[in-house]
């Protein structure tokens, strides 16, 4: 246990008394220094699990720790808090200041960090996070991905064990995603920062230590990518969609995978990407 980040004990949360549950009893862990990739369809719970991450949302049964601290015990909420930091989707809700050192100095200075501590932290983090050539811009002339990494820069200044993103790169174009998941994953192999991402996005999740697939407030799937992606069956657990289907092809196509060009069910795409994880694929030169 001593290594867990959090820990999730048979979690039950409703958001209307008499409703039905979004959260339905989910145990797991996400350990120090992994990397977690929670998939599943829209509406099954994936943001109401990661608000239980840093106390924004308390569960009705069950429990929630990070690290020694229950999320109920509001004498550490900030030690919680501290230690879990959150990325939303829409980059222009979090950002507050009109240059971006000044964005990600934000939370510090409402701390009451020193200053002369606080110019190092934000450095630091600006590093971290890619965009220190970018600190004194205003945040509204940068693209979506710079300004998700100045939402993230924020939070990396808050010196957090742990990074949740809750489909951060959604609204992001194929070049910033790309982009925030780089930084993600060296903040997570350079830093040693643990991270949870939410996304729908599957070149994504293949990229994760750890892939945890939820449906209706529970935990269907969960394993290390390739054994979540093994075999076609457990692709369609995940519901794919159609985009998400041809998103998947054109990845398998750039992955050398010789796929007809008018591929786009799920179902193929299921088979297409279980044969490339058995690596049985027939690369294409
Ligand atoms: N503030 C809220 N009040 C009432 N019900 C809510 C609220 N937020 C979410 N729900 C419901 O709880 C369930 C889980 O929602 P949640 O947002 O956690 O799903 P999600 O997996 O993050 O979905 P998405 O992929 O669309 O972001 C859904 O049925 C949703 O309609
Ligand atoms: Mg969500």
């Amino acid at each position: 246990m001593e290594n867990q980040m959090i820990r999730a004990k048979e979690v039950v949360f409703r958001y209307a008394e008499d409703g039905r549950a979004a959260l339905d009893g989910i145990s797991m862990g996400v350990r120090r220094g992994e990397f977690v990739a929670v998939l599943g369809a829209n509406g099954c719970g994936k943001s109401t699990l990661a608000k239980h991450f840093n106390a924004i949302l308390l569960p009705e049964q069950g429990e929630v720790y990070v690290e020694q601290y229950n999320t109920r015990e509001e004498d550490h909420l900030y030690d919680i808090r501290q230690r879990v930091g959150m990325v939303f989707q829409n980059p222009d809700n979090q950002i507050v200041a009109t240059v971006v050192e000044e964005d990600v100095a934000f939370a510090l200075e409402n701390l009451g960090v020193p200053p002369d501590e606080m110019r190092g932290r934000v450095d630091e983090a600006m590093e971290m996070a890619g965009i220190y050539k970018h600190r004194e811009k205003a945040p509204h002339k940068l693209s979506g991905g710079q300004k998700q990494r100045v939402a993230i820069a924020g939070v990396i200044a808050m010196r957090p064990d742990c990074l949740v993103m809750d489909e951060s790169t959604a609204m992001l174009d194929p070049i910033g995603r790309e982009k925030v998941m780089r930084t993600v994953k060296r903040l997570n192999t350079e830093y040693g920062i643990t991270v949870v991402m939410i996304t729908h996005y599957m070149e994504e999740a293949v990229q994760a230590d750890r892939v945890i697939v939820m449906s209706r407030g529970r935990i269907e799937l969960e394993g290390t990518p390739k054994e979540v992606f093994r075999d076609s069956a457990r692709i369609r657990a995940l519901k794919l969609d159609v985009p998400q289907a041809k998103e998947l092809c054109d990845l398998l196509r750039e992955a050398g995978v010789d796929l007809p060009q008018d591929v786009i069910s799920a179902e193929e795409c299921a088979k297409a990407l279980a044969a490339l994880l058995a690596g049985t694929a027939q690369a294409k030169k």
